[in-house]
């Protein structure tokens, strides 16, 4: 065990009995966007590096910092995606889904993504995210269903305590003057801050608002917000989003410092925490907005979209903070037990017919004692357990008995298939 290779930093096994979770949320995001009319789509895992510098920004954090960059044998530069909305767009523009006669075009993914990021609770440089984007429609309506989407699935897993916040970004014309009054505010002083913000003051000082290492500093408080700076079409834009939300009975907060850690955002921002005691440092559960430039810098026509991302694990951390359980179904219909060399070589073929039955059965195959093979049975919660010993064979009998109430019942072998269809369906 002295040279044992372990798991690299940053990611996680996902083990049966956590797995059957991961299904759930998987298959109720899915259900959701069957409702909502959203379909699937699936990118690579891999694409050009170019295609996050450009969708995704040269100055963000993921790009300067946390990106699984290699080259391939044949002198590419790949990057493993940090996120999913690039690779959409990139296939959007690919694909020239701008041309479907369906549009607004509303797609789903759900796959790892890659961030080399410090681990901690609720951070992973290999998680999951389940996403969606819709684009081809500048509809404030659609900001406020992809909102609500979100929320539903936390919603409809069993989750309670959650805050969405939201903030609007602004078009072009806002978000010039409101870059033009951070550097003229943070200008004076912009040697009090770290040299991530020193950069950020000439690149993309909006992003000097979501610094950690600066949270704390005094001008941050005082510093000018976009909502001041907003268009009468931004506003009115923004308005509408949070006038669609009341209508839905939708609750939410403005912050005007929500700016999100992407380059591609302007009009609607926002994001779900969760409220969640005990949920960790890390409370950002969910994160999207209005991408209404991406697809031109990707190379395609000029199409407003909208989308959000989460990830299955914070997902499943806030529902463990929550207390809230899965309803995840761990049983079997039937269990084999058998008595006898005999009796045992005869359960493989009555195995075999159950599972063709479409019944989820299972056998002993450690040759263990019969009392060993009915906790075997209750370890795996048989629905029933089918005994087969010497004589019942002799007799071309099986004995079944339901493990809810105990009731046994003698079934001919020859019909055992037939009866069971009846009782356990
Ligand atoms: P993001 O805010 O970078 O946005 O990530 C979205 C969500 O992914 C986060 O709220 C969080 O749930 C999850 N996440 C991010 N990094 C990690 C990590 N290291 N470990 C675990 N979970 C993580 C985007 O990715 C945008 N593409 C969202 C979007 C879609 N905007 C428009 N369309």
């Amino acid at each position: 065990m002295s040279n044992q290779i372990k798991i690299p930093r940053g990611t996680q096994d996902i083990l049966p009995g956590d797995s059957e979770k991961w299904q759930l949320i998987e298959t109720k995001a899915r259900e959701l966007c069957e409702r909502y009319q959203y379909r699937e789509i699936r990118t690579p895992i891999f694409e050009h590096t170019d295609l996050f510098q450009r969708g995704v920004g040269d100055t963000t954090d993921i790009v300067q910092k946390e990106m699984y960059t290699f080259t391939d044998r044949g002198g590419r530069s790949l990057t493993l995606r940090p996120e999913g909305t690039a690779a959409a767009v990139r296939s959007f523009v690919e694909h020239k889904m701008f041309g479907n006669p369906n549009q607004p075009v509303k797609l789903y993914y759900i796959g790892p993504m890659f961030r080399y990021e410090r681990p901690q609770a609720g951070r992973f440089r290999q998680f999951v995210q389940f996403g969606v984007e819709a684009m081809g429609s500048a509809d404030p309506a659609i900001d406020a269903e992809v909102i609500s989407l979100a929320l539903r699935l936390y919603q409809e897993l069993g989750l309670k305590k959650l805050k969405l916040v939201i903030n609007s970004l602004g078009d072009k014309i806002s978000r010039t003057a409101h870059r033009e009054a951070l550097v003229t505010h943070f200008s004076p002083r912009i040697g009090e801050f770290c040299t991530d913000c020193q950069n950020r003051l000439e690149k993309n000082p909006m992003r000097i608002l979501d610094c950690k290492a600066d949270r704390d500093h005094e001008l941050m408080r005082s510093a000018p917000s976009i909502i001041d700076y907003l268009t009468d079409d931004s506003r009115n834009y923004f308005n509408k989003v949070t006038t669609f939300l009341t209508d839905m009975g939708i609750e939410f907060e403005v912050d005007a410092n929500l700016v999100r850690g992407l380059d591609y955002y302007n009009h609607t921002a926002f994001e779900i925490m969760s409220n969640a005691e005990g949920f960790g440092a890390i409370t950002t559960l969910c994160g999207g907005g209005r991408y209404n430039g991406l697809v031109e810098e990707i190379g395609g026509p000029e199409t407003p979209g909208i989308g959000f991302a989460l990830s299955v694990e914070r997902l499943i951390a806030a529902l463990e903070a929550e207390g809230a359980e899965l309803p995840v179904k761990e049983e079997i219909d039937c269990y084999l037990v058998s008595l006898g060399d005999e009796a045992k070589d005869y359960t493989v073929g009555l195995l075999h017919q159950l599972r063709m039955a479409g019944f989820s059965a299972e056998r002993d195959y450690l040759d263990r004692k019969i009392k060993a093979q009915f906790k075997a049975a209750d370890r795996v919660n048989a629905k029933y357990v089918a005994v087969l010993g010497e004589n019942e064979l002799k007799e071309k009998k099986i004995n079944l008995k339901s493990m809810a109430d105990g009731v046994q019942i003698e079934v001919p072998l020859e019909s055992f298939i037939e009866k069971f269809k009846e009782i356990c369906r």
